[in-house]
């Protein structure tokens, strides 16, 4: 099952207008390590001009699911179309040959090379024939200068190290290269966990820009409020399969919120301690604060069984 009570899954993303085909779709798709199945009966529809968050706790399969899309890993069950077409990438290079651009945590940046350097790192601009052949240093760098104040990233000196820029700065160098390279679909694996506040804001920022461009965004992310600030479509993992995908319409903050922290988990481990220690339930805090309106705090073990 991939619907869930509170988002008809399908009907979540056809409520969304007009003409537009998603560019990148997963159809029931799964992957399975061996005998570890990571991912199972996943559906996901990615937009042009949208973002599509995937949420999800600490191995609930987001990594195994953008790793599918990125041509990383293949799925070993379900579908998985690009364009309407049904694919089996082998590799990243045929992910990206087909738009789909995907920005690592660990941005594959060479820190002391000057940031215009980065922004061509693989794709080099070049001038003169062979055998003269040599970069052409004033065109990347004056393109990389347009490109990077296009998605309204203003930097003082392109000439210094990508490594003396803030967190949230190389990561926005690494969407506006994505964007500049022909990506339609982005990819972003959780750009904001290792930031603070302020440079997850940056990052945001400059996820609605990719969005504004036109680029169907995937923001992977564990923090619902990061999410809520920039998406429109939420599909939340969890132990591989999809338990809630929803439209920004008829998703709460407070819901998402929810899904996430795991209420009915909560409510369950509560009911396991008092068995096994005799903890006084009462005792301990109440799930209350995390609760919608398709679990009740008071839900018991049965109740989060018949939830999963
Ligand atoms: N290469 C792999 N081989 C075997 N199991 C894997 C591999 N990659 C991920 N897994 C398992 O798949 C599950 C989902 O992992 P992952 O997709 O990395 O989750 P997330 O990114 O949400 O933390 C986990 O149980 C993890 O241990
Ligand atoms: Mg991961």
């Amino acid at each position: 099952m991939t619907t869930n009570p509170t988002s008809p899954n399908g009907a979540a993303v056809k409520d969304k207008p007009d003409t537009t085909e998603p560019i990148v779709e997963l159809q029931g798709a799964g992957k399975a390590y061996g005998n570890v199945r990571a991912l199972h009966g996943v559906d996901l529809a990615v937009y042009p001009s949208q973002v599509t968050c995937v949420l999800g706790d600490n191995g609930a399969g987001k990594s195994t699911l953008i790793k599918i899309i990125s041509g990383l890993h293949q799925h070993t069950e379900g579908a998985f179309l690009i364009d309407g077409q049904a694919v089996q990438l082998s590799n990243p290079r045929e992910a990206l040959d087909k738009g789909i651009a995907t920005v690592y945590q660990d941005l594959a940046t060479v820190p002391l090379m000057p940031v215009w350097r980065n922004f061509f790192l693989g794709s080099e601009m070049t001038k003169g024939p062979w055998p003269v052949r040599r970069l052409d240093i004033a065109r990347m760098k004056a393109t990389a200068d347009q490109e990077l104040r296009h998605m309204g990233i203003i930097l003082d000196d392109l000439d210094q190290p990508i490594g003396t820029l803030s967190g949230g700065q190389r990561q926005s160098v690494a969407i506006a290269r994505a964007v500049y390279f022909g990506a339609r679909v982005l990819i972003l694996d959780e750009p904001t966990a290792a930031l603070g506040v302020k440079q997850s804001g940056v990052v945001l920022k400059y996820i609605a820009a990719a969005r504004d461009r036109g680029l169907g965004v995937i923001f992977i992310t564990h923090n619902p409020h990061h999410a809520y600030m920039v998406g429109d479509h939420f599909s939340v993992l969890r132990l591989g399969t999809m338990e809630l995908s929803a439209a920004r319409a008829d998703v709460s903050l407070e819901e998402l919120t929810n899904h996430m922290a795991g209420g009915a988990e909560l409510a369950a481990l509560k009911h396991e301690l008092a068995q096994v220690r005799g903890v006084d339930v009462e005792e301990l805090p109440e799930a209350e604060d995390l609760k919608t309106p398709t679990t009740t705090a008071a839900s018991t073990s049965t109740s989060a069984e018949g939830k999963s």
